[in-house]
């Protein structure tokens, strides 16, 4: 039968990802190798700065080099995630205390080196990561409050000398709700743009709730979601949900499980509305190992495998959408 990444090629889309952890669980990386279901992968962590430059010019590449290596025996994109975060960020970087110059000069170095040594297998870089507040305003940052708005498109000029052929992304959470979060990520495409600097993409992380939990939900409609693509694809960028999980107060039910399916199929189907969706990644493979339970206590069962890794309704709802 026919996968997912089948169906998305097939409707002229580029890709269907998962994030990816490397733990040796063989049934989960059959899943995630499976070419019908998958063409691509974001690395779950193996590429963020505390990963990859836990020390000032102390490169640990490793890591991160075995996700590359899984990529081109496997035939996949990879989508790198992340340069520029203020989480998973080293100390050195997080307490501060660079002048301007300083830390401009730290955020090139780290850019050259960590997009520059993964030029030929990014397909898209996550550029800049989680920059804003709910209400739209910038998140208090070292990057912000040491630089000032300018470290973002600084930072795509970086990436885009260092990994030319890289697409690359603004990548945000909560943007799905057509509030003034999505449209401070509006204002942040026209920022980098009005710099002369290119920027390719939006990604929608899309760690969303089908029903009302304590920490998210319920569902944007397909209208709102459609919207918020549209209000993206018109500066001139292209659209990726890039870190799918819809999550439900556990334990799961059969009418929850439903629910999620039709879920995920609203989420596919406002991305195949919109031409410049050009793929989905869902983050990760199997709610045995999904973030979710851990930073949110009491809500889980998000993706498309259950904890046996037993296909759900989930993956069906979301086939059905593309
Ligand atoms: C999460 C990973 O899934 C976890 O393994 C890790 O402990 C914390 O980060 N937004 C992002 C992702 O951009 O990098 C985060 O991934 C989830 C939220």
């Amino acid at each position: 039968p026919k996968g997912l990444a089948d169906a998305m090629k097939e409707r002229g889309r580029e890709f269907i990802g998962t994030a990816l952890t490397l733990r040796g669980n063989a049934t989960e990386e059959a899943i995630a190798r499976n070419p019908a279901d998958f063409n691509s992968f974001t690395p779950e962590n193996s590429m963020k700065w505390e990963s990859i430059e836990p020390g000032r010019n102390n490169f640990t590449f490793d890591d991160a080099d075995r996700y590359r290596d899984w990529a081109k025996k496997n035939k996949k994109e990879i989508h790198c995630h992340t340069l520029v975060w203020h989480s998973q960020l080293p100390t050195w970087v997080s307490q501060g205390g660079f002048d301007n110059a300083t830390l401009i000069s730290i955020m090139k170095n780290h850019i050259f080196k960590v997009a520059g040594r993964y030029k030929d297998v990014c397909t898209r870089w996550d550029v800049v990561n989680e920059a804003l507040n709910e209400d739209g305003t910038y998140r208090s940052s070292v990057f912000y409050n040491t630089i000032g708005e300018a470290f973002i498109p600084i930072a795509f000029r970086f990436a885009k000398q260092a990994s030319p052929k890289s697409e690359l992304f603004y990548n945000d959470y909560n943007l799905e709700y057509n509030g003034n979060k999505t449209l401070g990520a509006q204002r942040i495409v026209k920022l980098v743009q009005s710099y002369g600097v290119e920027i390719n993409g939006v990604g929608l992380q899309a760690h969303l709730a089908q029903e009302t939990t304590p920490t998210a939900g319920p569902l944007p409609d397909q209208k709102t979601l459609e919207t918020v693509l549209r209000g993206y694809t018109q500066l001139d960028v292209d659209v990726v949900y890039t870190e799918i999980d819809i999550r439900m107060n556990t334990p799961a039910t059969p009418e929850k499980l439903r629910a999620q399916a039709k879920a995920y199929e609203t989420v596919a189907k406002s991305c195949l509305a919109v031409k410049r969706c050009i793929g989905m990644t869902v983050w990760g493979i199997s709610d045995a190992f999904s973030w979710i339970p851990g930073v949110f206590p009491g809500e889980g069962a998000a993706l498309l495998w259950d904890e046996n890794l037993k296909k759900k309704p989930a993956y069906d709802g979301f086939l059905k959408g593309i």
